[in-house]
């Protein structure tokens, strides 16, 4: 897919239009895959994102006394399918409860690397009853492409969005 180029001072404005027409697709459908499916595909079609999708806060099978995040609705590359609590970038937003903004992923210790081509990455706790219960991982192929205008936006987009049916 041919890269999308966003000036960063574009960036707000193409949130703007976005996050209206997500919360209108997702409104009223009571069906969490289905949600996050299309707003993993709308982030992807409009950024060009090297990689974006969610991990779901499920029990863990061979655990059952623990909970681990698992691979949901994604598009791009295949991914590490279980990621555990406090592990790589999306385990540590589920632990610290907020958003994460890496510039440069080498730089972030523990940083679980599904593709060697993931430079830089957000992550984004979906929140229910102010408990975790997903995270939205967005990977780009870039250093720096991320900032805390993607964290507004993102956080914004996630907001009210509910899962409930895994
Ligand atoms: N890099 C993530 C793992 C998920 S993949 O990037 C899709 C992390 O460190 O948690």
């Amino acid at each position: 897919m041919e890269k999308i180029e966003i000036l960063s001072s574009e960036k707000s404005d193409v949130y703007k239009e976005l996050i209206p027409q997500i919360k209108s697709l997702t409104a009223y459908e009571p069906d969490t895959i289905a949600n996050l499916a299309n707003i993993a595909a709308a982030l992807k079609e409009t950024f060009g994102f090297f990689w974006v999708g969610f991990y779901l806060v499920k029990r863990d099978i061979q655990d059952t006394s623990k909970e681990v995040l698992v691979l949901g609705p994604f598009q791009g590359p295949v991914a590490c399918t279980r990621i555990a609590y406090g592990r790589g970038v999306c385990g540590t937003a589920w632990k610290e409860q907020k958003t994460l903004v890496v510039p440069d992923v080498d730089q972030f210790p523990g940083h679980i690397a599904c593709s060697s081509l993931s430079k830089s990455e957000i992550v984004v706790p979906v929140f229910h009853n102010k408990t975790v219960v997903a995270v939205l991982d967005i990977d780009s192929d870039t250093l720096n492409s991320f900032d805390q205008i993607d964290a507004h936006y993102l956080e914004e987009m996630l907001s009210g969005l509910i899962i409930n049916n895994l």
